[in-house]
């Protein structure tokens, strides 16, 4: 595959989908129920557009940023995705490399399939996502772990007390435990490339798949339960928990999956160092609003020293833009970077960062901006035709 033709993220979801089974493309892609948050998610970007000011001199653009002292080269980074071993062998490596060339933060997912310790080698800026269960002795031995594997930015989950109800999966015969059925053998036949290259040799390499940091932190066996799909003790963690959490962990701890202006809040009073804006992706409690509808109401009720950042839909230069303008401070995205991945490992996400960079570059310059802090409400209008 010649990836300069490839020219937009949705190019490489094309090309993902051909390479992939049905069933993990459909993992990747799919919300859950009536996929109305996953719909809602790229629909806010078309509520607001922009009103691009001339004239001014864009000769020398600036789109690094800084965070917490660390410097990255463009306000973009690579969202946690559980289970990305099922697109590509090692497939979290070849994101967390291609987020380190690319000089972006990387978000190792509590579910990679590569274990943290590998991820962390070659000295990487890398962040670590946590699904906590809700009993503190194993918090304590997962937050031990991190500090052996010098990670120094942990981000809780916070959207994610039960499965979901993926019926997308499901119909798919793709659910825990996992079971071969005629439907997935088909699947693998006609997918070969994808079934000699990644599965036989994932299995090669590991014996049956295994889902490293998942399975040490929750441990083994996940209970089944039919109401929940699977039982974590997740449903059990609280807002005392992080209290607890914010004493015991020294480093940066940030907040994932704050939708709710409340919850913000609490966040910041708790001492979180940061919050992600986000509905998983379309991915949990279907009918939550697009998490770019929600920021602004957010970015009223923290203070500014609480970084916002941002993640859902994000596929364009100008999608990340918008979120700028309103205040976040940088922008994650997922399945992205993933079907980037899926074409071409490393180059493939590599390639889809580069072709976010250049695009918000250029629409940074097109919209008369030659910094991030230039990019503001006031270059915005809703659709409706209100200004901000
Ligand atoms: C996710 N997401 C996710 N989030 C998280 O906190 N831990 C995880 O393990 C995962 N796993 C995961 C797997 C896959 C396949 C996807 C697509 C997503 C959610 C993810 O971090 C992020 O919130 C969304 O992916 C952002 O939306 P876009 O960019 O995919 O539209």
């Amino acid at each position: 595959m010649k990836l300069d033709r490839l020219l937009s993220v949705s190019d490489f979801e094309r090309a993902a989908k051909k390479f992939l089974p049905r069933c993990v493309y459909g993992y990747v892609r799919g919300g859950t129920e009536d996929e109305r948050s996953l719909r809602a998610n790229r629909q806010a970007f078309d509520e607001l557009g922009f009103l691009p000011r001339g004239l001014n001199v864009v000769d020398k653009r600036e789109l690094s940023t800084e965070l917490w002292g660390r410097r990255y080269a463009m306000p973009l980074g690579i969202a946690p995705t559980g289970l990305a071993g099922l697109l590509r062998h090692e497939c979290d490596l070849d994101l967390a490399r291609a987020a380190q060339q690319a000089r972006v933060p990387f978000i190792i997912s509590g579910s990679s399939s590569v274990p943290l310790e590998k991820l962390q080698e070659e000295d990487r800026d890398n962040w670590y996502q946590a699904y906590f269960p809700g009993d503190r002795a194993r918090m304590s031995r997962i937050l031990d772990r991190l500090r052996a594997a010098k990670i120094d930015v942990l981000v809780v989950t916070i959207d994610t007390c039960v499965a979901a109800n993926r019926e997308n999966n499901a119909r798919m015969d793709f659910i825990i435990p996992f079971r071969m059925t005629p439907r997935l053998l088909l699947d693998g036949m006609l997918h070969p490339r994808w079934s000699v290259g990644v599965f036989l040799k994932t299995l090669y390499a590991n014996g049956i798949p295994r889902f490293a940091n998942l399975y040490e932190e929750i441990g083994p066996p996940i209970t089944q339960e039919p109401a929940h799909g699977f039982r974590t003790g997740r449903d059990r963690l609280g807002w005392d928990d992080m209290v607890w959490l914010r004493e015991q962990w020294k480093g940066r701890l940030v907040l994932k999956g704050v939708m709710h202006p409340l919850d913000a809040e609490k966040a910041e009073q708790i001492g979180a160092d940061g919050i992600i804006v986000s509905n998983h992706g379309g991915r949990q409690l279907d009918g939550t609003i697009a998490p770019l509808a929600a920021l602004p109401a957010i970015i009223d009720t923290v203070s500014e020293r609480l970084p916002v950042m941002i993640d859902g839909g994000f596929r364009r230069g100008t999608d990340v833009l918008k979120a700028i303008a309103l205040g976040a401070k940088l922008v994650f995205v997922g399945r992205a970077t993933l079907y980037g991945a899926a074409v071409a490992g490393e180059a493939g996400a590599r390639r889809v960062l580069s072709i976010l960079a250049t695009e918000l570059d250029r629409d940074m310059a097109l919209l008369g901006c030659a910094s991030l802090s230039e990019v503001t409400a006031a270059l915005l209008k809703t659709r409706a035709g209100a200004a901000f």
